[in-house]
């Protein structure tokens, strides 16, 4: 029995160093030093192609190394395969940090005086108190609740959207198509925290930025998919929107000559916002791996849900 890693190479060590002193028992192998591949049972990857699942005819569970699931192709994987998304502290306290430094660079004016400092203009802007302010999230999940929770230290005024109702204390929340709007009309600033679904895809558009009022600014860290490109260019032009934060692209990396590369008031990240870290990770893989081997029940992604 074996346990396979293909992910982050440079992270491999860290993990495998973490299964060697924790689970002596378990055989953890690292890509490509991947061994006879019949007997790995458990597979923690960020990319599983098709070539790699059939050459794994005792594969028992399917474990995503990142916390969206989108990249992978469920119909290329067998049923009786449960996948597994990761959700561990460290992609949870990237997040958090990422968002509220976009939050507050946004609320504090950062880029307006990145932007006049070359000119060597002194000129304070007015700054209004953060509960002057609207943040919305769109994705009450297990990242979209700890960023809310985060940003409610700051004393925003704060909504979250979700396609099922959720309640969290100081957040006002929204659910479903029907409660879209509403929610749009108030924000400020816009968070997209959502999974990446058939429903999700393109749903950053011209018609979401409509309902947001004048000056609102868009935080993408969720997938590149979720937005409609042309669309946020088009209404940043208008200044409908101020400006964009994206640490998000589709493709990635984004082409070369993208504008968002050159857009003024887009600000962009190679999709570091949050990332998995062994130190946390790792413990939450081996825990998953015994209660499996246990017989207990894991939290599976829902197939038809895409999440
Ligand atoms: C990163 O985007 C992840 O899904 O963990």
């Amino acid at each position: 029995m074996s346990i396979l890693y293909r992910s982050d190479e440079a992270r491999g060590p860290a993990w495998a160093t973490y299964f060697a002193e924790h689970a002596p028992d378990l055989d953890f192998r690292v890509w490509p030093d991947a061994g006879d591949l019949t007997d790995v049972e458990y597979l923690i990857a960020w990319q599983a192609p098709p070539e790699l699942l059939a050459s794994l005819p005792r594969l028992k569970v399917l474990f995503s190394s990142g916390a969206g699931v989108d990249h992978v192709d469920f119909s290329k994987i067998p049923d009786h395969i449960p996948i597994v998304r990761m959700v561990e502290p460290g992609i949870i306290n990237g997040m958090v940090e990422y968002v509220s430094l976009a939050v507050l660079a946004l609320h504090r004016d950062f880029f307006d005086y990145i932007e006049t400092r070359p000119k060597r203009i002194w000129n304070p802007l007015e700054v209004p108190p953060a509960s002057a302010r609207t943040i919305g999230v769109m994705g009450m999940g297990v990242l979209g609740q700890a960023v809310l929770a985060r940003l409610a230290t700051y004393g925003f005024d704060l909504r979250g959207w979700n396609r099922s109702p959720r309640r969290m204390e100081q957040v006002d929340s929204y659910a479903g198509a029907d409660q879209l709007q509403p929610f749009l009309a108030g924000c400020d600033m816009l968070v997209c925290l959502l999974p990446l679904t058939e429903t999700t895809r393109g749903i950053l558009d011209r018609r979401l930025f409509a309902a947001l009022p004048k000056g609102a600014a868009l935080i993408n860290v969720g997938r590149g998919g979720h937005l409609v490109d042309e669309d946020l260019i088009e209404a940043l032009d208008a200044c409908h929107l101020s400006r964009a934060i994206l640490d998000v692209a589709e493709p990635e990396p984004l082409h070369h000559e993208h504008p968002f590369w050159t857009h003024p008031r887009i600000f962009l990240t190679p999709h570091v916002a949050s990332m998995t870290q062994p130190e946390t990770a790792a413990p939450i893989l081996l825990e998953n791996i015994r209660r499996h081997q246990r017989g207990e029940a894991l939290e599976v992604i829902d197939r038809s849900r895409g999440y």
